[in-house]
Protein backbone atom coordinates (compact mmCIF):
# COMPACT_ATOMS: atom_id res chain seq x y z
CA UNK A 1 0.00 0.00 0.00
CA UNK A 2 1.02 3.39 -1.00
CA UNK A 3 2.58 5.51 1.94
CA UNK A 4 0.12 8.05 0.99
CA UNK A 5 -2.82 6.17 1.35
CA UNK A 6 -4.99 6.67 3.92
CA UNK A 7 -7.12 3.83 4.11
CA UNK A 8 -9.96 5.29 6.48
CA UNK A 9 -10.84 7.64 3.74
CA UNK A 10 -14.70 6.93 2.50
CA UNK A 11 -13.79 8.77 -0.86
CA UNK A 12 -10.52 7.94 -1.70
CA UNK A 13 -10.40 6.29 -5.73
CA UNK A 14 -7.49 4.32 -5.63
CA UNK A 15 -5.29 4.65 -9.09
CA UNK A 16 -7.16 3.04 -11.86
CA UNK A 17 -6.32 -0.90 -11.87
CA UNK A 18 -6.94 -1.76 -14.98
CA UNK A 19 -9.86 -4.31 -14.36
CA UNK A 20 -13.24 -3.51 -15.64
CA UNK A 21 -15.75 -1.98 -13.21
CA UNK A 22 -17.98 -4.75 -12.19
CA UNK A 23 -14.87 -6.78 -10.78
CA UNK A 24 -13.89 -4.30 -8.42
CA UNK A 25 -17.29 -3.47 -7.68
CA UNK A 26 -19.44 -3.80 -4.02
CA UNK A 27 -23.44 -4.49 -4.63
CA UNK A 28 -25.89 -3.86 -2.31
CA UNK A 29 -29.41 -5.93 -3.49
CA UNK A 30 -32.64 -3.92 -2.72
CA UNK A 31 -35.86 -5.80 -2.76
CA UNK A 32 -37.85 -2.89 -3.94
CA UNK A 33 -41.19 -3.86 -2.50
CA UNK A 34 -39.47 -3.63 1.27
CA UNK A 35 -36.72 -0.74 0.79
CA UNK A 36 -38.77 2.80 1.28
CA UNK A 37 -42.58 3.69 0.31
CA UNK A 38 -42.54 7.29 -0.80
CA UNK A 39 -45.89 7.91 -1.77
CA UNK A 40 -47.53 6.29 1.55
CA UNK A 41 -49.21 3.27 0.40
CA UNK A 42 -47.45 0.78 2.37
CA UNK A 43 -45.42 -0.85 -0.42
CA UNK A 44 -41.88 0.10 -1.46
CA UNK A 45 -41.81 2.32 -4.95
CA UNK A 46 -38.77 3.53 -6.70
CA UNK A 47 -38.60 7.10 -5.46
CA UNK A 48 -38.20 5.63 -1.93
CA UNK A 49 -34.91 4.27 -3.31
CA UNK A 50 -34.18 7.70 -4.88
CA UNK A 51 -34.76 9.34 -1.52
CA UNK A 52 -32.05 6.73 0.17
CA UNK A 53 -29.40 6.77 -2.47
CA UNK A 54 -27.15 9.37 0.30
CA UNK A 55 -27.95 6.20 3.06
CA UNK A 56 -26.26 4.05 -0.02
CA UNK A 57 -24.08 5.68 -0.43
CA UNK A 58 -22.53 6.67 2.99
CA UNK A 59 -22.61 3.19 3.20
CA UNK A 60 -20.01 3.02 0.57
CA UNK A 61 -21.80 0.71 -1.37
CA UNK A 62 -21.38 1.55 -5.60
CA UNK A 63 -23.43 -1.13 -7.19
CA UNK A 64 -27.36 -1.18 -6.65
CA UNK A 65 -29.51 -4.14 -7.25
CA UNK A 66 -32.79 -3.74 -7.59
CA UNK A 67 -35.66 -6.98 -8.15
CA UNK A 68 -38.28 -6.91 -10.79
CA UNK A 69 -40.62 -4.36 -10.69
CA UNK A 70 -41.59 -4.79 -13.72
CA UNK A 71 -45.39 -5.19 -14.86
CA UNK A 72 -47.08 -8.05 -12.71
CA UNK A 73 -50.17 -9.20 -11.64
CA UNK A 74 -47.91 -9.82 -8.24
CA UNK A 75 -48.71 -13.55 -7.89
CA UNK A 76 -44.64 -14.24 -7.67
CA UNK A 77 -44.37 -10.55 -6.52
CA UNK A 78 -42.57 -8.78 -9.68
CA UNK A 79 -41.33 -12.93 -10.98
CA UNK A 80 -44.61 -13.36 -13.26
CA UNK A 81 -44.22 -10.47 -15.74
CA UNK A 82 -47.13 -9.48 -18.17
CA UNK A 83 -44.64 -6.68 -19.48
CA UNK A 84 -40.63 -6.71 -19.26
CA UNK A 85 -39.73 -3.38 -20.21
CA UNK A 86 -43.48 -1.77 -18.43
CA UNK A 87 -43.48 -1.03 -14.92
CA UNK A 88 -45.29 -1.86 -12.18
CA UNK A 89 -47.88 0.90 -11.22
CA UNK A 90 -47.09 0.57 -7.70
CA UNK A 91 -43.59 1.21 -8.10
CA UNK A 92 -43.79 3.88 -9.95
CA UNK A 93 -43.42 4.89 -13.99
CA UNK A 94 -41.06 5.03 -16.41
CA UNK A 95 -40.23 8.56 -15.82
CA UNK A 96 -39.64 6.93 -12.14
CA UNK A 97 -37.10 4.48 -13.67
CA UNK A 98 -34.87 7.19 -15.60
CA UNK A 99 -34.55 10.19 -12.83
CA UNK A 100 -33.92 6.93 -10.56
CA UNK A 101 -30.78 5.94 -12.94
CA UNK A 102 -29.85 9.12 -13.29
CA UNK A 103 -29.97 9.81 -9.90
CA UNK A 104 -27.64 7.30 -8.66
CA UNK A 105 -25.13 7.70 -11.76
CA UNK A 106 -25.47 11.43 -10.89
CA UNK A 107 -23.65 9.81 -7.17
CA UNK A 108 -21.02 7.93 -9.38
CA UNK A 109 -23.19 4.87 -8.65
CA UNK A 110 -24.05 2.00 -10.61
CA UNK A 111 -27.32 0.03 -11.23
CA UNK A 112 -28.43 -3.61 -12.28
CA UNK A 113 -31.87 -4.92 -13.16
CA UNK A 114 -33.63 -8.22 -12.85
CA UNK A 115 -34.52 -9.95 -15.79
CA UNK A 116 -36.47 -12.84 -16.13
CA UNK A 117 -36.18 -14.17 -19.49
CA UNK A 118 -37.05 -17.93 -18.65
CA UNK A 119 -41.10 -17.28 -18.12
CA UNK A 120 -43.66 -14.86 -17.73
CA UNK A 121 -47.22 -14.65 -16.27
CA UNK A 122 -49.60 -16.89 -17.48
CA UNK A 123 -51.46 -13.59 -18.41
CA UNK A 124 -48.70 -11.90 -20.58
CA UNK A 125 -50.24 -11.28 -23.96
CA UNK A 126 -48.02 -13.90 -25.55
CA UNK A 127 -49.54 -16.67 -23.19
CA UNK A 128 -53.35 -15.63 -23.68
CA UNK A 129 -52.26 -15.98 -27.24
CA UNK A 130 -50.78 -18.92 -27.28
CA UNK A 131 -53.16 -21.01 -25.06
CA UNK A 132 -56.11 -19.31 -26.94
CA UNK A 133 -56.44 -22.21 -30.11
CA UNK A 134 -53.23 -24.93 -31.08
CA UNK A 135 -53.24 -22.67 -34.30
CA UNK A 136 -51.93 -19.86 -33.23
CA UNK A 137 -48.93 -18.11 -34.58
CA UNK A 138 -47.82 -17.97 -30.61
CA UNK A 139 -48.23 -21.03 -29.89
CA UNK A 140 -44.93 -22.52 -29.84
CA UNK A 141 -43.52 -19.00 -27.98
CA UNK A 142 -43.99 -21.58 -24.97
CA UNK A 143 -43.20 -25.49 -24.46
CA UNK A 144 -46.53 -27.05 -25.73
CA UNK A 145 -47.24 -30.85 -25.45
CA UNK A 146 -49.70 -33.78 -25.87
CA UNK A 147 -50.08 -35.57 -22.47
CA UNK A 148 -49.55 -39.30 -22.10
CA UNK A 149 -51.46 -42.36 -22.30
CA UNK A 150 -55.34 -42.81 -22.30
CA UNK A 151 -56.26 -39.34 -24.59
CA UNK A 152 -53.43 -37.54 -23.09
CA UNK A 153 -54.53 -37.24 -19.60
CA UNK A 154 -51.13 -37.85 -18.28
CA UNK A 155 -48.30 -35.72 -18.27
CA UNK A 156 -45.87 -35.86 -21.38
CA UNK A 157 -42.98 -36.92 -19.19
CA UNK A 158 -41.78 -36.96 -15.40
CA UNK A 159 -40.34 -33.45 -15.69
CA UNK A 160 -40.17 -31.84 -12.40
CA UNK A 161 -40.52 -27.81 -11.59
CA UNK A 162 -37.63 -27.03 -9.21
CA UNK A 163 -40.42 -26.66 -6.51
CA UNK A 164 -40.59 -30.54 -6.97
CA UNK A 165 -43.94 -30.92 -8.49
CA UNK A 166 -44.76 -31.88 -12.22
CA UNK A 167 -43.75 -29.27 -13.93
CA UNK A 168 -45.83 -30.09 -16.51
CA UNK A 169 -50.10 -27.90 -16.16
CA UNK A 170 -53.00 -29.17 -18.28
CA UNK A 171 -54.76 -27.08 -20.87
CA UNK A 172 -58.67 -28.15 -20.91
CA UNK A 173 -59.25 -25.73 -23.87
CA UNK A 174 -56.14 -26.97 -26.20
CA UNK A 175 -56.09 -30.07 -24.61
CA UNK A 176 -51.99 -30.10 -24.34
CA UNK A 177 -50.06 -29.47 -21.35
CA UNK A 178 -47.89 -26.57 -21.25
CA UNK A 179 -44.26 -26.68 -19.25
CA UNK A 180 -43.40 -24.45 -16.05
CA UNK A 181 -40.06 -24.56 -14.27
CA UNK A 182 -41.11 -22.62 -11.04
CA UNK A 183 -45.22 -22.08 -10.33
CA UNK A 184 -48.06 -22.97 -12.34
CA UNK A 185 -48.70 -19.31 -13.38
CA UNK A 186 -45.04 -18.78 -15.00
CA UNK A 187 -45.25 -20.63 -18.08
CA UNK A 188 -41.69 -21.16 -19.52
CA UNK A 189 -40.86 -19.59 -22.82
CA UNK A 190 -39.58 -21.79 -25.66
CA UNK A 191 -35.73 -20.63 -26.53
CA UNK A 192 -36.29 -22.84 -29.24
CA UNK A 193 -38.27 -20.34 -31.51
CA UNK A 194 -36.16 -17.34 -32.86
CA UNK A 195 -38.54 -15.07 -32.52
CA UNK A 196 -38.51 -15.32 -28.71
CA UNK A 197 -35.18 -15.30 -28.36
CA UNK A 198 -35.11 -11.91 -30.76
CA UNK A 199 -37.74 -10.77 -28.74
CA UNK A 200 -36.29 -11.44 -25.52
CA UNK A 201 -33.04 -10.17 -26.32
CA UNK A 202 -34.83 -6.87 -27.29
CA UNK A 203 -35.96 -6.82 -23.92
CA UNK A 204 -32.09 -6.66 -22.87
CA UNK A 205 -31.46 -4.38 -25.44
CA UNK A 206 -34.28 -2.08 -23.98
CA UNK A 207 -33.25 -1.70 -20.40
CA UNK A 208 -29.53 -1.55 -21.56
CA UNK A 209 -30.10 1.59 -23.50
CA UNK A 210 -32.37 3.13 -20.92
CA UNK A 211 -29.28 2.98 -19.46
CA UNK A 212 -29.01 -0.31 -16.99
CA UNK A 213 -24.72 -0.97 -15.92
CA UNK A 214 -25.76 -4.85 -15.16
CA UNK A 215 -28.29 -7.07 -15.79
CA UNK A 216 -29.07 -10.33 -13.18
CA UNK A 217 -30.38 -13.12 -15.16
CA UNK A 218 -33.28 -14.98 -12.91
CA UNK A 219 -33.49 -18.97 -12.97
CA UNK A 220 -31.08 -18.89 -16.17
CA UNK A 221 -30.21 -22.16 -15.58
CA UNK A 222 -33.74 -23.50 -16.55
CA UNK A 223 -33.67 -21.68 -19.90
CA UNK A 224 -33.71 -24.81 -22.69
CA UNK A 225 -34.86 -28.38 -21.96
CA UNK A 226 -34.01 -30.48 -23.72
CA UNK A 227 -35.64 -31.23 -27.28
CA UNK A 228 -36.00 -35.73 -26.81
CA UNK A 229 -38.40 -34.89 -23.97
CA UNK A 230 -37.03 -38.18 -22.73
CA UNK A 231 -37.79 -38.70 -18.29
CA UNK A 232 -35.02 -37.05 -16.29
CA UNK A 233 -33.35 -40.43 -14.36
CA UNK A 234 -33.83 -41.64 -10.59
CA UNK A 235 -32.04 -39.65 -7.74
CA UNK A 236 -31.40 -40.17 -4.61
CA UNK A 237 -31.63 -36.83 -3.24
CA UNK A 238 -34.56 -35.47 -1.36
CA UNK A 239 -33.79 -32.07 -1.54
CA UNK A 240 -32.17 -29.62 -3.77
CA UNK A 241 -28.81 -27.79 -2.53
CA UNK A 242 -27.25 -24.49 -3.97
CA UNK A 243 -24.59 -26.84 -5.30
CA UNK A 244 -26.79 -29.44 -6.55
CA UNK A 245 -30.22 -28.43 -8.14
CA UNK A 246 -30.90 -32.57 -8.24
CA UNK A 247 -33.82 -33.09 -6.04
CA UNK A 248 -37.43 -34.67 -5.01
CA UNK A 249 -35.57 -37.49 -6.08
CA UNK A 250 -34.91 -36.77 -10.21
CA UNK A 251 -31.82 -35.76 -11.92
CA UNK A 252 -32.43 -32.37 -13.78
CA UNK A 253 -30.46 -33.83 -16.75
CA UNK A 254 -33.14 -32.26 -19.01
CA UNK A 255 -34.26 -29.63 -17.36
CA UNK A 256 -31.52 -27.58 -16.22
CA UNK A 257 -28.13 -26.51 -17.03
CA UNK A 258 -28.45 -27.60 -21.03
CA UNK A 259 -25.89 -26.56 -23.49
CA UNK A 260 -28.09 -24.82 -25.06
CA UNK A 261 -28.40 -22.17 -22.38
CA UNK A 262 -24.57 -22.06 -22.04
CA UNK A 263 -24.84 -21.42 -26.04
CA UNK A 264 -27.34 -18.62 -25.63
CA UNK A 265 -25.39 -16.98 -22.72
CA UNK A 266 -22.91 -16.13 -25.66
CA UNK A 267 -25.87 -14.60 -27.86
CA UNK A 268 -26.58 -12.89 -24.82
CA UNK A 269 -22.92 -11.61 -24.34
CA UNK A 270 -22.68 -10.41 -27.66
CA UNK A 271 -25.42 -8.48 -27.14
CA UNK A 272 -24.21 -7.03 -23.89
CA UNK A 273 -21.40 -5.72 -25.65
CA UNK A 274 -23.05 -3.69 -28.18
CA UNK A 275 -22.86 -1.45 -25.07
CA UNK A 276 -19.51 -0.25 -24.49
CA UNK A 277 -19.79 3.36 -22.74
CA UNK A 278 -19.63 2.30 -20.13
CA UNK A 279 -19.17 -1.31 -20.31
CA UNK A 280 -22.67 -3.23 -19.25
CA UNK A 281 -22.37 -6.86 -16.84
CA UNK A 282 -24.27 -10.14 -16.77
CA UNK A 283 -24.57 -11.87 -13.41
CA UNK A 284 -26.54 -15.08 -13.69
CA UNK A 285 -28.78 -16.96 -11.30
CA UNK A 286 -27.63 -20.93 -11.74
CA UNK A 287 -27.02 -23.65 -9.37
CA UNK A 288 -25.07 -26.45 -10.20
CA UNK A 289 -21.51 -27.99 -9.16
CA UNK A 290 -18.27 -25.30 -9.70
CA UNK A 291 -17.42 -26.29 -13.07
CA UNK A 292 -20.90 -25.68 -14.26
CA UNK A 293 -21.33 -22.43 -12.85
CA UNK A 294 -18.09 -21.44 -14.30
CA UNK A 295 -18.81 -23.13 -17.77
CA UNK A 296 -21.87 -20.21 -18.26
CA UNK A 297 -18.88 -17.73 -18.40
CA UNK A 298 -17.27 -19.45 -21.71
CA UNK A 299 -14.20 -20.97 -22.72
CA UNK A 300 -12.95 -18.00 -23.82
CA UNK A 301 -14.95 -15.85 -21.42
CA UNK A 302 -17.21 -15.05 -24.14
CA UNK A 303 -20.49 -15.89 -21.79
CA UNK A 304 -21.87 -14.42 -18.45
CA UNK A 305 -19.29 -11.96 -16.83
CA UNK A 306 -20.38 -13.10 -13.06
CA UNK A 307 -22.66 -15.97 -11.58
CA UNK A 308 -23.94 -16.23 -8.07
CA UNK A 309 -21.88 -18.53 -6.25
CA UNK A 310 -24.27 -19.65 -4.04
CA UNK A 311 -22.57 -22.13 -1.90
CA UNK A 312 -21.92 -19.85 0.82
CA UNK A 313 -25.63 -19.85 1.47
CA UNK A 314 -25.20 -22.75 3.21
CA UNK A 315 -21.49 -23.10 4.19
CA UNK A 316 -20.77 -24.00 7.67
CA UNK A 317 -19.65 -21.17 10.38
CA UNK A 318 -16.51 -22.20 10.48
CA UNK A 319 -12.92 -21.35 9.44
CA UNK A 320 -12.31 -24.96 7.46
CA UNK A 321 -15.49 -24.67 5.45
CA UNK A 322 -14.31 -21.25 4.58
CA UNK A 323 -11.12 -21.84 3.65
CA UNK A 324 -12.39 -24.84 1.29
CA UNK A 325 -14.85 -22.57 -0.27
CA UNK A 326 -12.37 -20.07 -1.01
CA UNK A 327 -9.76 -22.65 -2.37
CA UNK A 328 -12.94 -23.82 -4.43
CA UNK A 329 -13.85 -20.58 -5.93
CA UNK A 330 -10.00 -19.57 -6.47
CA UNK A 331 -9.85 -22.78 -8.40
CA UNK A 332 -12.91 -22.46 -10.77
CA UNK A 333 -12.63 -18.81 -11.10
CA UNK A 334 -9.32 -17.96 -11.31
CA UNK A 335 -8.56 -14.34 -12.91
CA UNK A 336 -9.95 -13.23 -15.21
CA UNK A 337 -13.15 -14.59 -13.88
CA UNK A 338 -14.38 -12.89 -10.89
CA UNK A 339 -16.39 -14.78 -7.67
CA UNK A 340 -18.83 -13.50 -5.87
CA UNK A 341 -19.84 -13.68 -2.28
CA UNK A 342 -23.79 -13.77 -1.83
CA UNK A 343 -24.61 -14.52 1.88
CA UNK A 344 -28.36 -13.83 1.86
CA UNK A 345 -31.35 -12.83 -0.92
CA UNK A 346 -34.96 -12.57 -1.80
CA UNK A 347 -35.26 -16.08 -1.08
CA UNK A 348 -33.19 -17.46 1.20
CA UNK A 349 -33.33 -17.12 5.02
CA UNK A 350 -31.36 -14.20 6.70
CA UNK A 351 -27.62 -14.03 7.26
CA UNK A 352 -27.96 -13.43 11.16
CA UNK A 353 -31.10 -16.61 11.98
CA UNK A 354 -27.85 -18.57 10.49
CA UNK A 355 -25.74 -17.37 12.96
CA UNK A 356 -27.92 -17.75 15.64
CA UNK A 357 -28.55 -13.96 16.07
CA UNK A 358 -24.67 -13.46 16.71
CA UNK A 359 -23.69 -9.65 15.57
CA UNK A 360 -20.31 -10.94 15.99
CA UNK A 361 -20.11 -14.07 13.63
CA UNK A 362 -22.13 -11.36 11.37
CA UNK A 363 -19.06 -8.68 11.68
CA UNK A 364 -16.86 -11.49 10.75
CA UNK A 365 -18.58 -12.52 7.57
CA UNK A 366 -18.72 -8.83 6.56
CA UNK A 367 -14.84 -8.96 6.84
CA UNK A 368 -14.93 -11.92 4.59
CA UNK A 369 -17.10 -11.03 2.41
CA UNK A 370 -15.55 -7.77 2.13
CA UNK A 371 -11.57 -8.96 1.40
CA UNK A 372 -11.79 -12.34 -0.47
CA UNK A 373 -11.60 -11.92 -3.31
CA UNK A 374 -14.81 -11.57 -5.27
CA UNK A 375 -18.04 -9.36 -6.04
CA UNK A 376 -19.50 -9.20 -2.81
CA UNK A 377 -23.53 -8.82 -2.93
CA UNK A 378 -24.99 -7.85 0.62
CA UNK A 379 -29.06 -8.42 0.86
CA UNK A 380 -30.45 -5.16 2.15
CA UNK A 381 -31.05 -5.54 5.95
CA UNK A 382 -28.00 -7.63 6.29
CA UNK A 383 -26.33 -4.75 7.63
CA UNK A 384 -27.81 -4.38 9.94
CA UNK A 385 -28.47 -8.05 11.01
CA UNK A 386 -32.28 -7.88 10.07
CA UNK A 387 -33.60 -11.06 11.85
CA UNK A 388 -36.00 -13.93 10.41
CA UNK A 389 -39.30 -12.47 10.59
CA UNK A 390 -41.44 -16.32 11.27
CA UNK A 391 -44.76 -15.55 9.63
CA UNK A 392 -47.86 -18.15 9.55
CA UNK A 393 -48.24 -19.50 6.01
CA UNK A 394 -51.33 -19.29 6.37
CA UNK A 395 -51.97 -15.75 4.51
CA UNK A 396 -48.49 -15.66 3.13
CA UNK A 397 -48.18 -13.33 0.32
CA UNK A 398 -45.43 -15.38 -1.08
CA UNK A 399 -46.50 -17.92 -2.99
CA UNK A 400 -44.28 -20.80 -2.82
CA UNK A 401 -45.49 -20.84 1.19
CA UNK A 402 -49.05 -21.62 -0.58
CA UNK A 403 -47.18 -24.44 -2.39
CA UNK A 404 -45.62 -25.68 0.55
CA UNK A 405 -48.61 -25.67 2.87
CA UNK A 406 -48.44 -29.47 3.85
CA UNK A 407 -45.35 -29.38 5.13
CA UNK A 408 -45.63 -29.54 9.11
CA UNK A 409 -44.15 -27.30 10.66
CA UNK A 410 -41.49 -28.36 12.42
CA UNK A 411 -39.71 -29.37 8.95
CA UNK A 412 -39.42 -25.64 8.27
CA UNK A 413 -36.48 -24.69 10.75
CA UNK A 414 -34.27 -27.74 9.64
CA UNK A 415 -34.46 -26.70 5.78
CA UNK A 416 -34.23 -23.83 7.01
CA UNK A 417 -30.34 -24.64 8.12
CA UNK A 418 -30.25 -25.80 4.66
CA UNK A 419 -30.47 -23.12 3.24
CA UNK A 420 -34.37 -23.25 2.27
CA UNK A 421 -37.10 -21.15 2.96
CA UNK A 422 -40.65 -22.49 2.69
CA UNK A 423 -42.42 -19.11 3.22
CA UNK A 424 -40.11 -16.20 1.68
CA UNK A 425 -41.94 -13.49 3.28
CA UNK A 426 -39.63 -14.26 6.36
CA UNK A 427 -36.74 -12.68 4.52
CA UNK A 428 -38.62 -9.90 3.24
CA UNK A 429 -39.11 -7.54 5.83
CA UNK A 430 -39.38 -4.20 5.56
CA UNK A 431 -36.31 -2.05 6.33
CA UNK A 432 -36.06 -0.26 9.56
CA UNK A 433 -35.13 2.53 9.17
CA UNK A 434 -36.00 4.40 12.51
CA UNK A 435 -37.61 3.35 15.84
CA UNK A 436 -40.90 4.90 15.02
CA UNK A 437 -44.29 3.95 13.31
CA UNK A 438 -43.57 1.59 10.62
CA UNK A 439 -39.90 1.92 11.42
CA UNK A 440 -39.74 4.41 9.11
CA UNK A 441 -40.34 2.38 6.37
CA UNK A 442 -43.89 4.26 5.25
CA UNK A 443 -45.58 6.68 6.47
CA UNK A 444 -47.10 7.35 9.73
CA UNK A 445 -50.93 7.24 8.85
CA UNK A 446 -50.49 4.11 6.72
CA UNK A 447 -53.07 1.41 8.09
CA UNK A 448 -50.56 -1.50 7.11
CA UNK A 449 -47.44 -1.80 5.24
CA UNK A 450 -47.60 -4.55 2.80
CA UNK A 451 -45.78 -6.86 5.28
CA UNK A 452 -45.78 -6.62 8.89
CA UNK A 453 -42.87 -4.81 10.31
CA UNK A 454 -40.31 -7.09 12.23
CA UNK A 455 -40.87 -5.92 15.81
CA UNK A 456 -37.10 -6.49 16.91
CA UNK A 457 -37.25 -2.92 14.43
CA UNK A 458 -37.64 -0.84 16.95
CA UNK A 459 -34.03 -1.38 18.12
CA UNK A 460 -32.40 -2.84 14.90
CA UNK A 461 -32.84 0.34 12.60
CA UNK A 462 -30.84 2.37 10.66
CA UNK A 463 -31.06 4.90 12.98
CA UNK A 464 -29.48 3.37 16.17
CA UNK A 465 -26.99 1.61 14.64
CA UNK A 466 -25.54 5.03 13.16
CA UNK A 467 -25.24 6.33 16.55
CA UNK A 468 -23.17 3.01 17.63
CA UNK A 469 -19.57 3.14 16.40
CA UNK A 470 -19.79 -0.35 17.17
CA UNK A 471 -22.84 -1.68 15.24
CA UNK A 472 -22.60 -4.09 12.51
CA UNK A 473 -23.77 -1.20 9.98
CA UNK A 474 -20.23 0.75 11.62
CA UNK A 475 -18.63 -2.13 10.76
CA UNK A 476 -19.63 -2.54 7.02
CA UNK A 477 -19.05 0.94 6.51
CA UNK A 478 -15.93 0.52 7.61
CA UNK A 479 -14.89 -2.67 5.67
CA UNK A 480 -16.80 -1.29 2.19
CA UNK A 481 -14.20 2.08 2.67
CA UNK A 482 -11.37 -0.03 3.59
CA UNK A 483 -12.26 -1.73 0.42
CA UNK A 484 -12.67 0.87 -1.63
CA UNK A 485 -9.65 2.48 -0.95
CA UNK A 486 -7.72 -1.29 -1.41
CA UNK A 487 -6.41 -2.45 -5.01
CA UNK A 488 -5.40 -5.48 -3.17
CA UNK A 489 -8.67 -5.84 -1.41
CA UNK A 490 -10.71 -5.09 -4.55
CA UNK A 491 -8.59 -6.52 -7.38
CA UNK A 492 -5.67 -8.32 -6.12
CA UNK A 493 -5.04 -12.07 -6.21
CA UNK A 494 -5.30 -13.75 -2.85
CA UNK A 495 -3.28 -16.81 -1.59
CA UNK A 496 -4.23 -18.57 1.08
CA UNK A 497 -1.34 -18.97 4.01
CA UNK A 498 -0.43 -19.71 7.55
CA UNK A 499 0.48 -17.64 10.51
CA UNK A 500 2.81 -19.04 13.13
CA UNK A 501 1.47 -20.31 15.54
CA UNK A 502 -2.15 -20.23 13.87
CA UNK A 503 -4.83 -22.51 15.38
CA UNK A 504 -7.29 -24.13 13.09
CA UNK A 505 -9.68 -21.89 14.12
CA UNK A 506 -7.93 -18.76 12.81
CA UNK A 507 -8.73 -17.96 8.63
CA UNK A 508 -5.58 -16.67 7.10
CA UNK A 509 -5.17 -15.46 3.48
CA UNK A 510 -3.29 -11.90 2.02
CA UNK A 511 -4.46 -10.01 -1.09
CA UNK A 512 -1.82 -8.99 -3.67
CA UNK A 513 -1.90 -6.26 -6.21
CA UNK A 514 0.87 -5.43 -8.55
CA UNK A 515 0.67 -3.22 -11.43
CA UNK A 516 2.80 -1.20 -13.15
CA UNK A 517 5.26 0.13 -9.58
CA UNK A 518 2.69 -0.51 -7.97
CA UNK A 519 2.87 -3.32 -5.07
CA UNK A 520 -0.11 -3.64 -2.31
CA UNK A 521 -0.42 -6.72 0.31
CA UNK A 522 -3.01 -6.72 2.60
CA UNK A 523 -3.11 -9.68 5.47
CA UNK A 524 -6.58 -11.00 6.38
CA UNK A 525 -6.90 -13.12 9.81
CA UNK A 526 -10.34 -14.31 11.18
CA UNK A 527 -10.93 -15.55 14.02
CA UNK A 528 -13.99 -17.99 13.69
CA UNK A 529 -13.70 -19.13 17.48
CA UNK A 530 -14.84 -18.26 20.40
CA UNK A 531 -12.18 -18.07 22.32
CA UNK A 532 -9.16 -15.42 22.00
CA UNK A 533 -6.10 -16.59 19.51
CA UNK A 534 -2.28 -15.87 19.56
CA UNK A 535 -2.04 -13.68 16.40
CA UNK A 536 1.94 -13.12 14.87
CA UNK A 537 2.79 -12.01 11.35
CA UNK A 538 6.05 -12.39 9.69
CA UNK A 539 5.67 -8.91 7.73
CA UNK A 540 5.10 -6.12 9.61
CA UNK A 541 2.38 -4.29 8.75
CA UNK A 542 1.82 -0.45 9.11
CA UNK A 543 -1.26 -0.30 9.91
CA UNK A 544 -3.51 -2.90 11.49
CA UNK A 545 -7.50 -2.72 11.58
CA UNK A 546 -10.44 -4.49 13.15
CA UNK A 547 -13.82 -5.14 11.95
CA UNK A 548 -15.01 -4.94 15.89
CA UNK A 549 -13.37 -1.86 17.12
CA UNK A 550 -13.85 1.68 15.55
CA UNK A 551 -9.91 2.53 15.69
CA UNK A 552 -7.19 1.26 13.84
CA UNK A 553 -4.79 -1.17 16.17
CA UNK A 554 -1.36 -0.38 17.27
CA UNK A 555 0.70 -3.19 14.96
CA UNK A 556 2.18 -4.51 18.22
CA UNK A 557 -1.10 -6.41 18.90
CA UNK A 558 -0.84 -9.57 19.08
CA UNK A 559 -3.76 -11.71 20.54
CA UNK A 560 -7.41 -11.81 18.62
CA UNK A 561 -10.75 -11.43 20.12
CA UNK A 562 -13.15 -14.01 19.86
CA UNK A 563 -14.44 -13.71 16.18
CA UNK A 564 -12.76 -10.98 15.28
CA UNK A 565 -10.67 -9.97 11.98
CA UNK A 566 -7.24 -8.31 11.54
CA UNK A 567 -7.07 -6.37 8.00
CA UNK A 568 -3.15 -5.00 8.27
CA UNK A 569 -1.90 -2.82 5.26
CA UNK A 570 1.80 -3.45 4.52
CA UNK A 571 3.44 -0.20 3.23
CA UNK A 572 5.53 -0.48 0.19
CA UNK A 573 9.44 -1.21 0.65
C1 LIG B 1 -35.87 -16.75 -8.90
C2 LIG B 1 -36.19 -15.55 -8.05
C3 LIG B 1 -37.40 -15.84 -7.21
C4 LIG B 1 -38.56 -16.10 -8.12
C5 LIG B 1 -38.24 -17.26 -9.08
C6 LIG B 1 -39.22 -17.33 -10.20
O1 LIG B 1 -35.41 -17.81 -8.17
O2 LIG B 1 -35.07 -15.18 -7.30
O3 LIG B 1 -37.68 -14.81 -6.32
O4 LIG B 1 -39.70 -16.43 -7.36
O5 LIG B 1 -36.97 -17.11 -9.69
O6 LIG B 1 -39.03 -16.27 -11.09
CA1 LIG C 1 -45.46 3.07 -2.20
Amino acid sequence: MGSSHAPDDRHAEPATSGQPWWHRTTVYHIYPRSFKDANGDGIGDLRGIAEELGYLQDLGVETLFISSFFQSPQQDLGYDITDHLGIAPEYGSREDVLRLFDAIHARGMKVVLDIVLNHTSAQHPWFLASRSVRQHPMRDFYIWRAGRRPRGAQPPNNWRSVLGSSGWHYDEATEQWYFASFLPFQPDLNYRHPEVRAQMLDVVRGWLTAGADGLRLDLFHALHKDLSFADNPFSFRPVPSPDNPDGFFQRSRHTLNHPDTLAFARELRRVVDEFSDPPRFLVGEVFGDMPTLRSYCGEQHDGLHLVFLSKSLTARFSAGSFRDLIREFEAHFPKPLQPTWVFGNHDRPRLIERLGGDSKKAKLLAALQLTARGVPVIYYGDELGLPHHELPLEGALDPVAAHFRFVPHWLHATLRKRGILLNRDSCRSPMPWHAGRHAGFSSPDVAHTWLPIHPASSQINVASQERHPSSLLACYRRLLALRRGSNALSVGRLELGDLARNSDDVLYYRRIYEHGGAHEVVHVALNFSGREQAFELATPVAELRSNLHDKALASAVRRMQPFEALIGFERSP
